[in-house]
């Protein structure tokens, strides 16, 4: 595996793989990878013949007081994960090879809709941020498929939207959240929690399957299942952000006869904020 530092570098090594007829796969990143990136990257090898993954730290998707200077950034760890997981070129450029011109003029890409709300209402800007990087990433990389964690649930569907409006000629796959064996998704950012914090981290999934289980039951009484899940959070330990029952594909509120719904959420641990969702199919009546 090829580490390249310059688009100039990326392009002449992804120009090499199209001429030898190869499809090409991409994984962008933050680095500091987990066993839930490698799925990415394994999926990636699946269906691809050439996988490329970047690692940046994208500091257009950091509010301010957020942990963008903290972010672990674990390189060579990184490199041997990609290898193993059969990745052919890492890109890992400096800010300035991506924001040539900084960021204040940096034309940006908005996707409204499944922006707003949730993490968007509690992160301003941050899809922003996340839509102008992977739209630049994909220009930059041009692959025919992209693979991309479910645990960031909107986040994917600000890519999915994206790809569709700007028309952009990619396969966007979503990969299942690796979870750790209590049920904890796994998250570069588990690693700021401390041992006491860690323990009591799985209570946010669990938060979700108790209300998935009442859902299955029948239960359709979303404001009082919101409030008793929020309340297990704070007894936990946990500052609740948001948490929401929304229709698993358009992002909105979940009506009362929509059988395909996500519930998403998003709490503050200590000083570390977590997330995750979980999909809940309904029979149809
Ligand atoms: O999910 C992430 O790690 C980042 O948001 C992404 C997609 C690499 C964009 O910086």
């Amino acid at each position: 595996m090829n580490t390249v530092k310059t688009l100039r570098e990326l392009r002449a090594a992804v120009a090499q793989a199209r001429a030898e007829g190869k499809q090409i796969g991409f994984v962008p990143t933050m680095g500091n990878l987990h066993a839930g990136h490698v799925s990415l990257v394994e999926i990636a090898a699946q269906r691809a013949d050439f996988v490329v993954a970047s690692i940046f730290v994208n500091p257009l998707q950091f509010g301010a007081g957020e942990d963008l200077d903290k972010y672990p950034r674990t390189l060579a760890a990184d490199q041997e994960k990609l290898l193993a997981a059969g990745c052919h070129l890492l890109f890992h450029p400096d800010v300035a090879e991506i924001y040539p011109h900084g960021m204040g003029d940096q034309t940006r890409v908005s996707v409204p809709g499944v922006s707003e709300g949730l993490c968007g209402a509690s992160r301003p800007g941050h899809f922003e941020g996340v839509a102008t990087v992977v739209t630049k990433l994909f220009n930059m990389v041009q692959p025919d498929l992209a693979v991309f964690g479910e645990k960031d649930y909107q986040q994917l569907a600000v890519i999915r939207a994206l790809v569709q409006d700007l028309n952009m000629p990619i396969q966007i796959i979503g990969a299942p959240t690796q979870r750790a064996e209590d049920g904890l998704a796994l998250s570069s950012r588990n690693g700021y929690l401390d041992a006491a914090q860690r323990s009591t981290a799985p209570t946010l999934y669990r938060s979700l399957q108790a209300i998935a289980e009442e859902l299955r039951r029948g239960a359709r009484d979303y404001a009082r299942l919101i409030d008793a899940a929020q309340e297990q959070q704070r007894a936990a330990g946990f500052v609740p952000d948001y948490l929401e029952i929304r229709n698993a594909v358009t992002l909105r509120p979940a009506q009362i006869d929509d059988r395909h719904l996500v519930i998403l959420t998003a709490a503050q641990l200590g000083g570390t904020r977590l997330i995750d969702n979980l999909v809940v199919e309904l029979p149809s009546q």
